[in-house]
């Protein structure tokens, strides 16, 4: 679907996108579809009991007296209410009912309602970014029936009295679609495509281009240099593991070589548990598994394509998760990177092993301004936030603030747990440095707690356990079509727009 902006015009063509606020009262471009289909739209709101809620939807088919070949009005609700995040909602709404109804073609003439705080170029392109997100599929493996999931709808004009501000605007929104998109790709894919080196082959392949600097450390390298807790994951796995750096120099020439921000992804491209084998049941959907790296990888795409003034790192660990003769056992102790030793009770607590090497290298290498790592690594987190947030445990508290703010601002809602020396007890070893599962209670901070012995002083650090958001399953969220969501790209984004670019 491609997504241009213009000038009000007459619409010859396709579907014609109108608006009403609540109480179901018409804002102008409805009123003149309204007084030029003959009231056919008033009439229809009055059977459909429209109230204008955000998102409500009324169509009417093949207008009598106009060129359209339908009308559709979308409600937004309370003008004082409309935010990005809500005028996103609407925009994905109009997206649904549009993308497979066989329309080719659709004008979104969306008037800004009085006492509404978002600027004209902003509504444009906010809508556009909601429909955008709203049309992406995942159909390379579907081969029968191709009709049922075609997406007729190719072109998306939004007109806007600001098309110019709007264009800007959006040129920023459409480098983060391209992101999420990727990132949800690379969460979809499944594991016997997508595996540790198909990963980097791809990061190269989709960023070289765009000018971020890709290196790849294979087993071999990593082996000498001592990442012993990654490669313990990954050494069950017929398939090599990887540590992936990109690199994105973007800052303004004044602050050319300052401090880069970075950020550090979980990959276990699949997790069986290892010797910890997982039940049947939760081995499904742990493809999902390097959601974290997804949306590092999502994100630097996004920062490169927008060109952001910033210098921005990206690192992630590769392995999958497999049991085996040469597999990590349970009582298994591994040295990591930092020197510290780790003593393996559960292979299924894997990731924090994978993160400590990748966190270690991160630090040592780039000496961040701060450093975000993003994992799925948790049950306990979506037993204790669900769907609707990640949890974020910091030793920061103005990088926390920023995240919760960004959140906010995004619909990527984060929310605090904490980190504390009475946790930190929780993981003492008998025999190594410290042990890699905490006891059966506050699953998520003993694992924030483990990270946290890999953060060297002065580190500012964030920890985000996006099990619970990174995909979802069509019964939890019926309106994503998809299982990889994204999360993390539009929260980042947000992160590095406000506070870190030169
Ligand atoms: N990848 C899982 C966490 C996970 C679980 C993500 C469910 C998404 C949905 C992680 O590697 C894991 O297995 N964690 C264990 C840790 C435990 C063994 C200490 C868990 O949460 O059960
Ligand atoms: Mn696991
Ligand atoms: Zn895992």
């Amino acid at each position: 679907m491609n997504v241009t902006f213009a000038a009000p015009a007459t619409i010859a063509a396709g579907s014609w996108v109108v608006g009403a606020v609540e109480g179901g009262v018409l804002l102008p471009a409805a009123a003149k579809a309204d007084k030029a289909s003959g009231g056919a739209l008033s009439r229809a709101l009055e059977f459909a009991r429209f109230k204008g809620r955000p998102g409500q939807l009324v169509e009417v088919l093949a207008p009598a007296g106009l060129a359209a070949s339908r009308l559709l009005l979308v409600g937004l609700g309370k003008p004082e209410a409309l935010d990005e995040k809500t005028l996103e909602t609407i925009g994905a709404q109009v997206a649904a009912r549009l993308l497979t109804a066989g329309e080719t073609r659709a004008s979104l003439e969306i008037d800004a309602p009085k006492g509404c705080k978002v600027k004209k170029g902003e509504i444009a392109a906010h809508l556009a970014f909601g429909a955008k997100l709203r049309s992406y599929a995942f159909t390379r493996y579907r081969t029968r029936n191709l009709e049922e999931y075609e997406q007729k709808l190719a072109a998306l004009t939004v007109l806007t009295p600001d098309p110019a501000a709007a264009k800007k605007i959006w040129a920023g929104l459409a480098a983060v679609a391209d992101g999420i998109f990727l990132a949800r790709d690379l969460v979809n894919e499944p594991p016997n495509v997508l595996y540790p080196e198909e990963f980097a082959r791809r990061v190269r392949a989709r960023l070289g281009k765009l000018g971020v600097k890709v290196e790849v450390l294979g087993e071999a390298e990593m082996k000498r240099q001592g990442f012993g807790a990654l490669l313990g994951v990954g050494q069950g796995s017929a398939r090599d593991s990887q540590l992936v750096v990109m690199q994105w120099n973007g800052a303004s020439a004044k602050k050319k070589g300052g401090k880069p921000v970075a950020f550090v992804g979980k990959g276990v491209c699949f997790d069986s548990g290892g010797i910890s084998l997982k039940p049947g049941n939760g081995l499904m959907g742990m493809k999902g598994d390097m959601g974290g790296a997804a949306a590092v990888t999502g994100l630097m795409l996004a920062l490169a394509t927008r060109k952001a003034k910033v210098n921005a790192v990206g690192v992630i660990g590769l392995v999958e998760n497999m049991p085996g003769p040469d597999a990590l056992r349970p009582d298994d102790v591994l040295t990591s990177l930092s020197g510290q030793t780790i003593e393996v009770l559960n292979t299924d607590a894997e990731g924090r092993l994978v993160l400590a090497d990748a966190l270690t290298y991160t630090q040592r290498r780039f000496a961040p301004k701060f450093v975000i790592d993003l994992a799925t690594l948790t049950g306990a987190i979506v037993a204790t936030l669900g769907f609707e947030h990640a949890g974020v445990f910091s030793n920061d508290e103005a990088l926390t603030g920023r995240l919760l703010a960004a959140g906010r601002a995004t619909g990527e809602r984060v929310w605090q747990l904490p980190l504390d020396p009475f946790y930190d007890k929780m993981i003492k070893s008998k025999i190594a440095d410290m042990k890699n599962i905490g006891g059966p209670n506050s699953g998520a901070i003993t694992a924030a707690q483990f990270l946290g012995r890999f953060i060297e002083k002065d580190t500012a650090w964030a920890h985000l356990d996006i099990a619970g958001v990174a995909w979802q399953d069509g019964e939890q969220k019926p309106q994503i079509p998809s299982w990889g969501t994204g999360w993390g790209v539009r929260l980042l984004n947000r992160l590095v727009t406000e506070h870190y670019e030169s």
